[in-house]
């Protein structure tokens, strides 16, 4: 069974979209077999595709990401996947409150796999501009790689 990570933001339409697009961008790059999905700790945008400034800022990076469904985290998903990645540190907090007794998913913040962020939140660009979705891509990218090196040294 391949390793399965989940990213999880607010809404499932702009951050975790993206953290989703570059981790599978790197896993191939890297050869990593990994089994990957995002979700919302809110339900406001289930059903509805990524934001258009987040499908335009991975457009902008050779990416399509308009095939995505927003969705709610599940109770089942802390079971389902070996990791669940927070964007945020209000995030992480609300997963640690949701999560189920016995659940087996490890839960981490993005960026504390990154050396000299530990602690920093991917902050939300919904209310920004197209600067602050290129910046989301910067953090998640770099989230992304490391996080694929970090699992590339476990297997
Ligand atoms: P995300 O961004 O959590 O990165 O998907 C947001 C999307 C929607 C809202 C807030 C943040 N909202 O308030 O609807």
């Amino acid at each position: 069974m391949p390793a399965s990570i989940l990213f999880v933001c607010l809404g499932n339409i702009c951050r975790s979209p993206l953290a989703e697009a570059a981790f599978r961008r790197e896993a191939e790059r890297v050869g990593l077999d990994v089994g990957l999905d995002s979700a919302g700790t809110a339900a406001w945008h289930a059903g509805k595709p990524p934001d258009e400034r987040a499908i335009a800022a991975a457009h902008r990076n050779g990416i399509d990401i308009a095939h995505f469904r927003a969705r709610q985290i599940a109770p089942e998903d802390f079971c389902q996947f070996d990791r669940i990645v927070a964007l945020d540190a209000d995030v992480l907090a609300e997963l640690k409150r949701l999560r189920p007794p016995g659940s087996r998913a490890e839960l981490s913040l993005l960026l504390d796999h990154v050396d000299g962020r530990e602690g920093h939140g991917v902050s939300d660009p919904f209310y920004g501009g197209e600067e602050h979705f290129d910046r989301t891509w910067t953090d998640v990218v770099a989230g992304a790689k490391a996080l694929a090196r970090e699992m590339g040294a476990w297997n």
